[in-house]
């Protein structure tokens, strides 16, 4: 693994105690209704199999088996204590440690894959992307929900400013790494912009993409069809 994953992974082993909490906070419970919102997207039917990767402490799993109740699911992700947090909490689904560049399954072994605030984080995003290709089945589908730039003078300006002050404060403080909370917003703004976004997905080999901005545009759930 590369030492900026390497970072990455050990950062989210240090807020897991505290990742939910602060989830709920600093969106103000957004979180939950996008993805909520992202699982209606990808028109999931009872008995698909469907994987979850770096699905954390297991938020989207909880919700998938909310929604859909009889579904065959997989969660993986390589941070160990944000998955100790998902057993701990109950969460029901095959979990296990895996690397979002090499995942371990075979060729189009699921229905629909989800990826939750973790892509931004996938620091080789086109070996990711063509992963996600692999193990999926023909006709499945990728969702990809993420964080975005509301456009708009006045919003988009309130918007930085909590983003980039703000967040990184009372994130600091709760969890006690203001490192971590201030990675979160260099990283949205790192994230590549729409139309290379969209190559990236084209290029991996998906035949279609759609863009679905929800709360002005600050989070996207992107559907990406194999
Ligand atoms: C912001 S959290 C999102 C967790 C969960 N999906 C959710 O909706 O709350 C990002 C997660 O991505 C995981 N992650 C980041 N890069 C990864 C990679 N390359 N492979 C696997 N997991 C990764 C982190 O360990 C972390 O649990």
């Amino acid at each position: 693994m590369e030492d900026k994953s390497r970072n990455i992974q050990q950062m989210f082993d240090n807020i897991a105690h505290r990742y939910d909490l602060l989830n709920r906070i600093l969106s103000f419970r957004r979180d939950v209704a996008w993805r909520k919102k992202a699982i209606k997207l990808m028109d999931i039917k009872k008995g698909q199999r469907v994987l979850d990767v770096a699905c954390g402490t297991g938020d989207m799993i909880t919700e998938l088996r909310k929604q859909i109740g009889f579904v065959d699911i997989v969660g993986t992700d390589f941070s160990k204590n944000m998955l100790v947090k998902a057993v701990e909490k109950g969460v029901d689904a095959d979990l296990l440690a895996g690397d979002a560049h090499f995942l371990p399954f075979k060729n189009k072994s699921f229905d629909k894959i989800m990826i939750a605030f973790g892509f931004r984080n996938v620091t080789d995003k086109e070996q990711g992307l063509s992963e996600f290709y692999r193990i999926l089945k023909d006709d499945g589908r990728l969702c990809i929900l993420e964080f975005s730039q509301p456009e708009g003078p006045l919003f988009g300006r309130l918007y930085k400013f909590y983003f980039r002050k703000v967040l990184p404060f009372m994130g600091g403080i709760i969890s006690g790494n203001k490192n971590a909370y201030e990675y979160l917003p260099e990283s949205v703004y790192k994230f590549p912009k729409k139309d290379l976004y969209k190559a990236m997905i084209l290029n991996a080999g998906f035949k279609k993409v759609e863009f679905n901005p929800m709360t002005f545009g600050i989070c996207d759930a992107t559907i990406c069809y194999k």
